[in-house]
């Protein structure tokens, strides 16, 4: 039997209530299709942190390095570790580490939920570069403390990246509705954001197919809440793209329905797929988070294995539980309720 090594990092919160729940209904998948999922746990978090003064132990990439991909939660708690080393030593050296450029964020409606504002249908595919650009981590602080004190974040944005993460966005936008939307701030920051509108032109005239428009960030963070209909792939930085995809799942019906993958276009190393939430501290322990999100990215990870019968298999079970109004994120229903709803629905 075909068989695949998923490494499992739960992380913390509702990460690890909404990881053990996409488990759950892959591994029942995986059993329908005739294939097996093999895993293995990694307690890697906040409470790993406060043991051993380290997010992941010091081989944890090499470690990951050999499995056909990572199913993750969330990574943080803010009143134990600062996020800025939390995430710093955990979530995001791995989309860096493995080259995990792509992060493909999808939105929207699946049957039965409503959006907070409106209910007509929409699909977007945001697709978020995860590797540099705001994300880079240089600069610093000088003079500490003092009045002189001046912080630098420098983003660093390269041919390369750029190039990279729109050709895949043309490609998405090829195979889907043949319509890009390119996200800058190109109006007030004249040097990455104006090499990027230059990037997009430029390939823009490879892929005369694909209709192309430039954005800037604000205008499009209001289009996609009046207009959302009207896009189709939208391609943006790593920070644009963090802050554009919470929207987008606030108008799929909140947090706890965005699913995500990061991916390795080139599979030189494994991709990483987790929901486009946190740990949510507010809710932890409560056996009230959302699975959804989770399940979707896991539906997310078998599709990338290439088991693409058991992916759709798995979103329609989520959408035949949703349409049945069993998962809000109002807290109405327990995780192990809607867990529990999308494995009977499982054919
Ligand atoms: P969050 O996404 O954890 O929570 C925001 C709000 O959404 C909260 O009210 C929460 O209860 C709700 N929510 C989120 N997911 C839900 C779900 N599945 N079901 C029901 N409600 C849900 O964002 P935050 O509060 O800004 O961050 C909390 C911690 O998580 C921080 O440490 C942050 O850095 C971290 N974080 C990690 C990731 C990640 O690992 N990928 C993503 C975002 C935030
Ligand atoms: C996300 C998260 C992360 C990000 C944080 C936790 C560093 O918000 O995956 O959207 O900004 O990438
Ligand atoms: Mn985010």
């Amino acid at each position: 039997m075909k068989s695949y090594s998923i490494a499992l990092i739960p992380g913390d919160g509702i990460g690890r209530d909404v990881t053990a729940a996409a488990w759950t209904v892959l591994e029942t998948a995986a059993r329908h299709s005739g294939f097996a999922l093999t895993g293995t746990e990694f307690p890697w978090s906040c409470r790993f942190f406060k043991e051993t003064g380290r997010m992941m132990p010091e081989d944890g990439i090499e470690t990951l390095r050999g499995f056909d991909a990572i199913l993750l939660g969330a990574v943080g708690w803010p009143a134990e570790v600062p996020d800025s080393v939390s995430l710093h030593g955990l979530l995001l050296p791995i989309r860096k580490a493995f080259v995990q450029y792509a992060n493909i964020r999808p939105h929207r409606l699946l049957q039965g939920v409503t959006g907070p504002l409106r209910t007509e249908s929409f699909d977007i595919l945001c697709i978020r570069e995860n590797t540099e650009g705001e994300y880079s981590g240089a600069g610093g602080r000088v003079h500490q403390g003092t009045l002189d004190e001046v912080a630098v974040e420098t983003s660093i944005f390269t041919r390369a990246g750029v190039e990279r993460i729109l050709r895949f966005g043309f490609e998405q936008a090829r195979a889907r509705r043949g319509k890009l939307a390119s996200v800058t701030k190109s109006n007030a920051q004249k040097y990455s954001m104006v090499f990027w509108d230059e990037i997009t032109r430029m390939l823009a005239a490879e892929y005369s197919d694909v209709t192309v428009t430039s954005y800037h960030v604000d205008a499009l963070a209001a289009r996609m809440i009046m207009a959302p209909e009207s896009l189709d792939v939208v391609v943006a930085s790593n920070l644009f793209g963090d802050i554009l995809t919470d929207i987008g799942a606030a108008i799929q019906g909140g947090l706890g329905y965005a699913a995500s993958a990061n991916i390795n276009p080139d599979r030189s190393a494994p991709s990483m797929f987790e929901p486009v939430h946190g740990s949510a501290p507010d809710i932890a322990h409560l056996g009230i988070a959302n699975p959804i999100a989770a399940i979707w990215s896991g539906a997310m990870m078998l599709h990338h294995l290439g088991e693409k019968d058991a992916a759709g298999g798995v979103m329609k079970a989520l959408e035949a539980t949703t349409a049945r109004s069993v998962g809000t994120i109002s807290g109405k229903d327990s995780t192990d309720a809607i867990t529990a709803a999308v494995v009977a629905a499982l054919t």
